[in-house]
């Protein structure tokens, strides 16, 4: 059994061979290149591929790989929104994604994101780099006295209610699937509505389906509270920038922190330090105090990326061994 994985970063490729000593029936051999339908060609001769990649996994990518007969892919990421699944369907593959490679390494990135705005500390960090080493008016809000309302009620959403639980903040929640555990406790409130009106801070945890394109946006900015605090570490096309910069100009929102843009493809994970920043919007966000941008390293822990590699090659061999591993798409 011959698998190819493509896209494997420095950090990734001793998990990867690790595995391979580990699963001697199976050879596994990778690039650092990432899938493309000229790419496609280097799979020729393997039974599966596994990839993590922002770029999308278009028909012409799917059909390439079909015509080198490949029909197994195993994702090492959780969001599914740039793969063609049209074609998918039509070229007869089988696919999984990594659903829970570590809850925990979104939720934490996001719960810090948002205690470290409430408590101003990218502005007082920035006094603090040049020398003004003076209190006021950089004050913080306490946590414990924040409404949290979280927007996705999924694996991630439920452990970042967790964890502001632990800081005592009430937290609310809206999911149009309702979790039971959320439920018994009493977190849903019954519209998107009550949760922009009664929430101190927003945090978003929901996949970039068509529905949710833009949720944040001119409407339901004006819908939440005077300085509200906003958190998206899901996807970039969640949050229209344009209504968000007009809230941060008019200080409808308080803050923001992100660590996703609805353009990032081609500008995340590049070194821009001497080179001409290519995107004005994200630019005016970057220079702003009261932003904070990761550049979509939420995930990015030792616990996240080794589960990555392991959880996704193990999909690999499921499929190949005829089996459906647990996280096999249905579409
Ligand atoms: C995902 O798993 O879908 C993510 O967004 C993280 C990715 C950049 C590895």
């Amino acid at each position: 059994m011959k698998i190819f994985a493509y896209g494997i970063r420095l950090d990734e490729q001793p998990v990867l061979e690790q595995w391979g000593k580990e699963h001697s029936e199976v050879t596994v051999d990778f690039t650092d290149q990432l899938l493309t339908d000229k790419s496609a060609a280097m799979a020729k001769g393997y039974d599966a591929i596994n990839v993590y990649q922002q770029l999308p996994y278009s028909r012409a990518t799917v059909e390439a790989l079909s015509n080198q007969g490949i029909h197994i892919m195993a994702m090492r990421n959780i969001g599914i929104d740039n793969l063609d699944l049209k074609a998918a369907k039509e070229f007869n593959f089988k696919i999984s994604n990594t659903p829970a490679y570590s809850p925990n390494s979104v939720a934490e990135h996001a719960a810090i994101q948002m205690a470290r705005l409430f408590r101003r500390t990218p502005e007082m960090d920035a006094k603090v780099q040049n020398y003004d080493l003076r209190w006021a008016p950089t004050i913080g809000k306490e946590m414990r006295q924040q409404t949290i309302g979280i927007i996705g009620t999924g694996r991630i959403g439920r452990v970042l209610i967790k964890i502001l639980q632990g800081f005592g903040s009430k937290v609310i929640a809206y999911d149009c699937y309702h979790n039971s555990e959320i439920e018994k406790e009493g977190l849903y409130v019954d519209s998107l509505d009550d949760l922009y009106r009664l929430s101190d801070g927003i945090s978003l945890h929901v996949p970039a389906v068509s529905e949710n394109f833009h949720m944040i946006n001119d409407a339901s900015i004006a819908k939440m509270k005077d300085h509200v605090i906003i958190v998206n570490d899901s996807r970039g096309e969640l949050v229209d920038t344009d209504a968000l910069i007009k809230g941060l100009d008019s200080g409808k929102i308080s803050a923001f922190a992100t660590d996703v843009y609805e353009k990032e493809v081609g500008i995340f994970n590049k070194d821009w330090s001497n080179k001409t920043f290519p995107d004005s919007r994200l630019k005016n966000l970057i220079d702003r105090p009261n932003v904070l941008l990761t550049p979509h390293t939420a995930f990015y822990t030792e616990t996240a990326v080794s589960a990555m590699v392991n959880e996704s090659l193990n999909a690999d061999l499921s499929f190949l061994n005829g089996k459906q591993p647990v996280s096999a798409l249905k579409f």
